[in-house]
């Protein structure tokens, strides 16, 4: 998989893209990051990108040529899955959407800055639009960087235990269930004893349970109650 982010500040995602599990399934092979800074598009003498709205309405829009530019020269290199633009009015960002996303091949972000885009980028250039949640960032760069995470770490072979990535949060639509490891008692802080039995059965069953109370207590929404 590629993800291509388009940015007025690369270097603000720059260390996070190059870290952690991005960087894992990049030494890989089964991912590819590039940060593309949208200025190095501008036709302005002064790399300008941004520039006063029609109406007279107050704040800064990002214009359609250095996006429209750096789109077209992504595009003639090779085919994008979508053009997603971050923003605090599109669909919600979930579970779901990093799955689905996560079986795509190529995959553009634009982040949004300044008062928004030119609503022609948005009309003619963007597939989808998505918001990591009902607050507003001073720019797209944490969510797309926010969605780059989720979604890398689901292609397969990028976690060791393939496993882990399906029994997340939020996977089946229920948070997981609470985890322990040794010592079996910290302080008289005691492990469950059915984590400690043995009995296989017993603690799938057990590991539902805590899964359905937690889901029940912390995020009825997701069970629709
Ligand atoms: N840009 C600013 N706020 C955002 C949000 N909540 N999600 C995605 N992009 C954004």
């Amino acid at each position: 998989m590629r993800i291509d982010i388009i940015t007025v500040l690369p270097e603000m995602i720059e260390g996070f893209c190059h870290e952690s599990i991005l960087a894992r399934a990049q030494k890989k092979g089964l991912a590819e990051i590039h940060l593309h800074n949208l200025r190095d598009y501008s036709t302005d003498k002064w790399r300008r990108v941004d520039d006063y709205p029609y109406g007279g309405f107050a704040g800064m829009v990002m214009q359609c040529e250095p996006i429209d530019r750096c789109i077209a020269a992504l595009k003639a290199e090779r085919e994008y899955d979508e053009v997603i633009f971050t923003s605090p009015d599109g669909e919600r960002f979930d579970q779901h959407v990093a799955n689905d996303l996560s079986l795509k091949g190529n995959l553009i972000f634009l982040c949004g800055h300044y008062k928004g885009i030119d609503q022609r980028v948005r009309d003619h250039l963007i597939t989808r639009e998505i918001s990591i949640g009902d607050y507003v960032l001073t720019g797209g760069e944490l969510a797309a960087a926010v969605m780059a995470d989720a979604i890398v770490r689901l292609v397969p072979g990028v976690i060791g235990d393939e496993q882990s990535a399906f029994s997340d949060c939020f996977q089946d639509d229920m948070l997981a269930a609470p985890i322990y490891t040794r010592p079996a008692d910290y302080k008289g802080w005691r492990v469950p004893d059915i984590l400690l039995s043995g009995n296989e059965a017993k603690i799938k069953a057990w590991e539902m349970d805590q899964a359905l109370e937690r889901t029940r207590r912390l995020r009825p929404d997701l069970l629709g109650e």
